[in-house]
């Protein structure tokens, strides 16, 4: 399936100003604290995550050369890394943000998430790495496909400047969504290893998630018989934000899956154009 001919993989680089507006309305997704703290957990496993993406695509171009990638590929990367780079850094400010608000254990969630990812750089290959990355990238591009399709109150009901930062990191995941996959198959991966990277960064990453989930609520004083109803219906179960991804997820596992089988872009931007056309205004 080719690259569409129109695709620009854009770094944006914008500022959020999050802790003012946070401090403000800590429930900031619709006032719902089950959905927000999924969406604080989940964005929290983020910033290691890109650095694991960005380390194995680094890893995997250096060693089959740039000189021999297919066309576009190179330069496509070299965005994919400025992209995730960025998005390391404003995930890690929304972290630093939890934590001045009290939930200090986000330190301690992300240092150990440090050490996993050096781990996972000595004892994994390059390849298997590129898979999970390959897979996890499925996962972002799912999400922001799911948001768009099915569920847009989960951007358009945030609070500013999240609901921007949402929009954009959505649209930059759909814009390099088929670069590692790319690079998986130009290296060489085949099918059965790219499955197992999904099914691996699927269950790393809600193991991941849901732990920080629980500790975000425990903190507040909301793990309780109800909250823990609500966060299986709302995230974790069949009609949940998790559940509503598993067809998308699944495509994954057809032989012939290609990211670009599906455009999002022109809906994505249709849709949420004055947010993303207008990041660096939302920086205050
Ligand atoms: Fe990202
Ligand atoms: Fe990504």
């Amino acid at each position: 399936m080719p690259r569409p001919d129109d695709l620009h993989i854009t770094p944006r680089k914008p500022e959020f100003e999050l802790l003012k507006s946070m401090q403000k309305q800590r429930y900031w997704l619709a006032n719902d604290p089950v959905l927000t703290h999924f969406f604080n957990a989940l964005q929290a496993t983020f910033p290691e995550g890109e650095r694991f993406f960005i380390d194995s695509a680094r890893e995997v171009r250096d060693s089959l050369g740039e000189e021999n990638l297919p066309e576009h590929l190179a330069d496509d990367i070299k965005a994919f890394i400025h992209q995730e780079a960025w998005h390391g850094k404003a995930h890690d400010e929304w972290n630093q943000v939890l934590i001045d608000l009290g939930y200090t254990r986000m330190e301690e969630f992300d240092a150990q998430q440090k050490r996993l990812r050096r781990w996972a750089n000595e004892n994994i290959s390059p390849m298997m790495r590129l898979a999970v990355t390959a897979g996890a990238e499925h996962m972002t591009a799912s999400l922001a496909r799911m948001m768009l399709e099915k569920r847009r109150d989960l951007i358009d009901e945030a609070a500013e400047p999240v609901r921007s930062l949402l929009a954009w990191h959505a649209l930059e995941e759909i814009e390099h969504k088929s670069v590692c996959f790319d690079l998986y198959q130009a290296a060489g991966g085949g099918y059965r290893q790219r499955v197992l990277g999904l099914v691996f960064a699927f269950l790393d990453t809600l193991r991941l998630a849901r732990s920080r989930h629980k500790y975000l609520l425990q903190q507040d004083g909301l793990w309780n018989w109800r909250t823990r109803v609500q966060a299986y219906r709302k995230v974790w179960g069949p009609r949940g934000i998790v559940g509503q991804m598993i067809p998308e997820l699944l495509r994954y596992l057809k032989p012939g899956f290609h990211p670009w089988q599906t455009d999002e872009r022109a809906a994505f931007e249709a849709r949420w154009q004055t947010l993303i056309s207008d990041l660096s205004n939302k920086a205050a």
